[in-house]
């Protein structure tokens, strides 16, 4: 389920939806030839789109609840040219994330794990759906106000909230550190289950 409506769908996506900083994801995430990787919260898609062109026979399964971001986010997937079989856009929150599970290598939350419906959850599908030593990437915007209406988990912003939410969940080798360029300060914590 979601809370953004068009409005703030279009708003967010022409001010944030199409970032360099998207651009260094696939490379910072660690992405590899062949992997499988689920998106959570993609928005517009952008991010998408550079991790299914990151490396050769990447598959990118794409999730968002907002439906005007899934329709931003599969036009930009049409105007590049992408196959389903590169990448796949679903409508749908993170707590209705449903592959297979031990069958992805990536997970991938760009500034969405404070909008999730259900964090505790959501975590608890992402770690089923990893392969044994696959890795959670999550970032949050450290400058960004939370955003008033469409409902924020604010202690999800912070390195001790998602900390908390990864070790609870049963992940391991936790590290974070912080990025900064000209479009902001980003906090990125990664994690992996258990081998
Ligand atoms: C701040 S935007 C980030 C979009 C994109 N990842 C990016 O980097 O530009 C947050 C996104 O979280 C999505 N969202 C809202 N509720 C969600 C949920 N329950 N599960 C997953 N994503 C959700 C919103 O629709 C929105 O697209």
């Amino acid at each position: 389920m979601s809370h953004w409506n068009d409005e703030d769908a279009i708003s967010y996506d022409n001010k944030w939806g199409e970032l360099d900083f998207h651009q260094q994801i696939p490379q910072l995430a660690g992405v590899q030839p062949s992997f499988n990787i689920v998106e959570l919260g993609c928005g517009g898609g952008y991010l998408s789109l550079c991790l299914a062109q990151a490396a050769e026979n990447v598959r990118v399964t794409a999730l968002d609840p907002t439906p005007k971001m899934i329709a931003l986010a599969k036009a930009r997937q049409h105007k590049a040219g992408l196959s389903q079989a590169q990448l796949q856009f679903f409508e749908a929150g993170a707590e209705a994330l449903d592959v297979s599970p031990d069958t992805q290598d990536l997970v991938i939350a760009a500034f969405s794990v404070h909008h999730w419906q259900s964090p505790a959850q959501s975590m608890v599908l992402v770690y089923t759906a990893l392969k044994p030593g696959g890795k959670i990437w999550i970032c949050e915007d450290l400058d960004a106000p939370t955003e008033g209406h469409t409902e924020v988990h604010a202690e999800l912003k912070t390195l001790n909230g998602v900390k908390g939410l990864l070790q609870q969940t049963g992940f391991i080798q936790l590290s974070h550190k912080v990025h900064r360029s000209h479009e902001g300060e980003f906090l990125i914590i990664e994690a992996l289950k258990p081998s």
